[in-house]
């Protein structure tokens, strides 16, 4: 057979393709900020190495996603709950055959035979395994070989370029400037510096013996110690499910926070004898492990806390627990979307280093793509400052939820607990590039600001009142994480709420212009549930615990409940719950919170104020009603 080697092959396809030459038409494509920490340049690529190329190509429709999502969601849709099917979601938005035909053309043009070129199944990728010298001529790059000092060694190349026509056609090509910086030391350090902690604070431990916390049901004591008796009481909630073989609940913790078997007990044993012994039932996404060996507040805590919660509202629904990324890696929120929809795992260009965990690792954890179902309700007590998200990491990430809401899951963040503040009480300064950390600019949480998924701050049962008198927001300890996203735009099933707010509250704006974003975005919490007092089993005691991460796992758990209901007399679950909680018909469904606010950045930040505020949504869910009124929707 006549071999033409790699070189020979680009200097034909260069002489015979069409004038203009396709090197002039080049635009540059992506390009590297900077250049890696620690990792050093320390030779070209050898021209004759094979590079696995993959080309992620765009993606098609995904402006019809809010208008998608809404059709099936909005309380006054003739389609509401007739949910999508992951088929009809994949064949939606898969790159167009126009897109297909463009990149295969360009890289045919270029000298390379059509049958080496293999379209990946979900139709979002062309892979051709290529040699450097074939990739640098497409891409009008070059590649280098990068050291890092424990001797791990990767490729890539600073910035590349695609031809002017190809360039809409193209979301990413990999590998060449998305730089894995995963290795010893510097690795390490990327965990610290991202990984997102949970929202749980530590309060004061709570006298060892339990007995003034146990059943039978206190209630005198709500405004110090939240149970699940107090929680009821609440919210009203007297429901216990009948479809739980049918109907599912899963919580996400990331790896390493773990719950301890004997934690899970020890809550059970004073408030829900019941479940002693019941566990959730784990999905082990990445390679994941619920680790043991760590054992402390900051890695049981957010377990202890969901779990108990999410189980003992609901009970005895089965809980899935989406333990997610393994002891080296660790877990991000785009792992656990991989492990409820394959279709993400490559989506736009799939994970992302230094965001998420890579998978498969050096441990050789595999990457859990589509493992299991989504669950009808999905909780998930982590965020991150909006500020530190990648706009097309965030953007990329928000499209999954709304998907997620189109296959008929609902997809519950808690809102975060420094109010207008990020973590550790970070607030931004947009004109300082050096120090964009240190101003007074309020900084939202992520994925909260989010307009696809449901964002929960936190009330509480203010100091000497009853479980009978309205909660405030939550002003002990934490403070409900709200405000104004600066990435995403106002949805509509929000605008009339929130725009009536603006008016009332921030027309004249109290803060200087540039404290908070104006200009018509996401603003959030959508809803709010208790997050002040918590009583949880952790580390051999009970603990008093405070936080948005208690409410997420409360909304959550009533979700569930109303999916009971509605599958019990033959309906589906709610999926994408947002047009509801704003809906007007729904007003009445909710306990509207009308004191206390979210301060934060040095400022009082926003009130919860009659109506929908940022701090506390729609206020907290009044059970039966709300159960009615799902009940009736198709
Ligand atoms: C690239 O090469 C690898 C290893 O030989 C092979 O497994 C893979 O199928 C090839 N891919 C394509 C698209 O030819
Ligand atoms: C692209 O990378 C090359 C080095 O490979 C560099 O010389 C050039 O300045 C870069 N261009 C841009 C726009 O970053
Ligand atoms: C930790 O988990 C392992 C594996 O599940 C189990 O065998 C071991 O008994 C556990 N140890 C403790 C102290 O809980
Ligand atoms: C933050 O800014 C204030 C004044 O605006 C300054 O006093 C303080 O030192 C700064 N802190 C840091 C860590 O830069
Ligand atoms: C405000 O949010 C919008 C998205 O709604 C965004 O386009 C804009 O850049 C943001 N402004 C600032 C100052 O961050």
């Amino acid at each position: 057979m006549h071999r033409i080697t790699p070189f020979l092959l680009v200097a034909f396809a260069s002489f015979t393709s069409a004038v203009p030459s396709p090197r002039s038409t080049h635009v540059l494509h992506e390009r590297r900020a900077m250049e890696p920490v620690e990792w050093a340049k320390i030779s070209r690529l050898e021209a004759d190495s094979i590079l696995p190329m993959r080309i992620g190509l765009a993606q098609q429709n995904l402006h019809l996603v809010e208008e998608m999502l809404t059709a099936v969601s909005h309380p006054e849709s003739p389609k509401y709950g007739q949910h999508y099917s992951a088929a009809e979601i994949v064949d939606t938005f898969k790159p167009s055959e126009e897109t297909v035909q463009a990149v295969t053309n360009w890289l045919v043009n270029a000298g390379i035979s059509r049958d080496r070129l293999q379209l990946s199944l979900n139709k979002g990728w062309i892979h051709v395994n290529a040699s450097t010298a074939e990739a640098e001529d497409l891409l009008k790059t070059e590649y280098h070989v990068y050291m890092h000092p424990s001797g791990a060694k990767q490729i890539g190349c600073h910035n590349y370029s695609v031809p002017a026509h190809v360039q809409r056609h193209v979301d990413l090509i990999k590998p060449t400037v998305h730089f894995n910086h995963q290795a010893g030391d510097d690795f390490a350090r990327r965990k610290l510096d991202t990984e997102p902690l949970t929202d749980i604070v530590s309060g004061p431990i709570v006298a060892g013996d339990a007995s003034d916390a146990s059943i039978p049901a206190n209630l005198v004591n709500c405004d110090k110690q939240i149970t699940l008796a107090c929680l009821r009481a609440l919210y009203k909630i007297d429901y216990t499910p009948v479809s739980t073989h049918v109907n599912t609940f899963g919580i996400v913790e990331l790896t390493p926070q773990a719950f301890l078997p004997g934690d899970l007990d020890l809550f059970f044993k004073n408030f829900v004898p019941s479940l002693i012994g019941v566990r959730p039932t784990p999905v082990l996404i990445d390679g994941a492990v619920v680790q043991n060996t760590s054992q402390s507040f900051n890695s049981n805590g957010e377990s202890s806390l969901d779990l108990e919660y999410g189980m003992g509202l609901t009970a005895p629904q089965p809980i899935i627990l989406l333990q997610t990324g393994d002891l080296v890696e660790g877990g991000r929120f785009d792992n656990w979307l991989d492990a409820v929809d394959g279709s993400f795992c490559t989506f736009e260009g799939g994970d992302v280093p230094g965001e998420d965990g890579i998978y498969p690792d050096s441990i050789g954890s595999p990457q859990s793509c589509g493992i299991i179902k989504p669950p009808n309700v999905i909780s998930t007590s982590y965020s991150q400052d909006e500020a530190t998200a990648t706009l097309a990491y965030a953007v990329r990430q928000c499209t999954e939820y709304a998907k997620l809401g189109m296959l008929g899951t609902t997809v519950i963040y808690s809102s975060g607990d420094n109010g207008v503040g990020g973590r550790n009480n970070v607030c931004l300064d947009v004109h300082d590039n050096e120090d964009p950390t240190n101003g007074t600019t309020f900084n939202p949480r992520f994925p909260a600001a989010c307009p696809f998924l449901t964002a929960v701050g936190a009330t509480q049962v203010n100091p000497g009142s009853t479980v009978d008198d309205p909660e405030g927001a939550c002003e002990q300890v934490i403070f409900s994480g709200g405000g104004f996203s600066n990435i995403f735009a106002m949805p509509s099933y929000q605008a009339l709420a929130v725009n009536d707010y603006v008016n009332a509250h921030l027309t004249p704006s109290p803060y200087p212009v540039g404290t908070y974003n104006t200009s018509g975005s996401r603003a959030f919490p959508d809803i709010a549930a208790n997050g002040a007092n918590y009583v949880i089993g952790v580390d051999g005691t009970l603990s008093l615990v405070f936080g948005t991460s208690a409410s997420a796992p409360v909304v959550a758990s009533v979700i569930t409940l109303i999916n009971d209901a509605r599958i019990a007399i033959g309906k589906g679950p709610v999926g994408f719950i947002n047009p509801v909680l704003y809906s007007p018909i729904f007003a009445p469904a909710f306990n509207d919170i009308v004191t206390g606010g979210n301060q934060g950045c040095g400022t009082p930040g926003f009130n919860a104020t009659p109506g929908w505020d940022p701090v506390t949504g729609v206020g907290t869910p009044n059970f039966p009603r709300l159960l009615d009124l799902f009940k009736s929707l198709p």
